[in-house]
């Protein structure tokens, strides 16, 4: 989801760095936290901002490497099992059909009219939509905020990979329609991944980062040492829509938002000319003068 290449960060960090004075490294416009994640590997303190709440919470995630694999895991295999249980009195098939048997329908259920309302039309097959709504109705209900966090993000992704009639290609489009998926496997897999992640830096102290949500423009949001490199890949200069072009997930029955919200949203993402950020990078960068719009810059 709107990522951009690591290797950039990894290779930009280190020669903008002072290293003697603990840098820390902002990026303004953080989408998913890719300069975070880069930030924490090289052990830079970072700060991110973010306009939308969906990138926010995956930045989240990918920056919480203290939450216990075992937890996740644990509760993880939980949540599955209640779902299969739920997956067998609701009458949904176990396994994928080895023939295709026409269209898919779900015994005695219509999607409620807020996910119709929600989700544009042929997004999601009813079969995998019901799966889903059940995940996602026990993954609301686990107590730990860390743990439901993180199941959220592996169902949003699921559902953009694997579960959804989507691709990417700049812009979200409908593809041919998936009849059935079975929604626990794939995110149980994507979970492994999160669980062996969160393993290979366990037990070690990570450098802190800091995701807030709001509009970057804003300074009052930013506290005094929030950064002395600044790493961003700004909104495009095409006027491209971010609440649409996140709307795959945002929008996605994990989530629900309120279409209110969605177009206040609107108002705060950056959505014309690239150029428009450079004064306010400048501003971040205490007003230096040798300052160019690069994409990485030391303050
Ligand atoms: C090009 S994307 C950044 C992608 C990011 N580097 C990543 O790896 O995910 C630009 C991001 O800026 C966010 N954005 C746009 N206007 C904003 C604003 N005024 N304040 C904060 N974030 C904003 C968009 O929602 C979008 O996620």
């Amino acid at each position: 989801m709107l990522s951009f290449p690591a290797h950039l960060v990894a290779e930009y960090l280190p020669r903008l760095s002072s290293r003697a004075s603990g840098d820390v490294a902002l990026d303004p416009f953080c989408g998913t936290g890719t300069t975070l994640v880069e930030a924490k590997r090289l052990g830079f303190s970072a700060y991110g901002v973010e306009a939308l709440p969906v990138p926010v919470l995956a930045a989240r995630v990918k920056t919480d490497w203290d939450l216990s694999p075992d937890a996740l895991e644990g509760v993880a295999n939980e949540v599955l099992e209640r779902v299969e249980e739920d997956r067998e009195s609701a009458g949904l098939p176990g396994a994928l059909p080895l023939f295709h048997q026409g269209k898919s329908s779900v015994p005695n259920w219509t999607p409620p009219q807020q996910i119709l309302d929600l989700i544009p039309r042929g997004m999601i097959s009813p079969l995998p939509l019901r799966r889903v709504l059940i995940l996602r109705d026990h993954i609301e209900s686990v107590r730990d905020p860390g743990v439901r966090s993180a199941l959220q993000i592996a169902l949003a992704a699921a559902l953009v990979e694997d579960i959804g009639n989507v691709a990417f290609g700049p812009e979200v489009y409908t593809t041919r329609a998936k009849e059935d998926v079975l929604v626990c496997d794939v995110v149980r897999r994507k979970v492994r991944r999160m669980v062996q992640d969160l393993r290979s830096v366990a037990g070690a102290i990570h450098p802190r980062t800091t995701v807030l949500q709001g509009d970057s423009r804003d300074l009052a949001l930013m506290p005094e040492k929030s950064g002395d490199i600044v790493i961003t890949s700004p909104p495009y200069p095409n006027e491209k829509d971010y609440t649409r072009t996140t709307s795959a997930t945002a929008r996605s029955p994990t989530f629900c938002p309120r279409p209110r919200a969605t177009s206040s949203r609107r108002r705060v993402t950056t959505t014309s000319s690239t150029s428009a950020c450079w004064p306010l990078v400048r501003k971040w960068s205490r007003g230096r003068r040798d300052w160019r719009p690069p994409c990485a810059h030391r303050a």
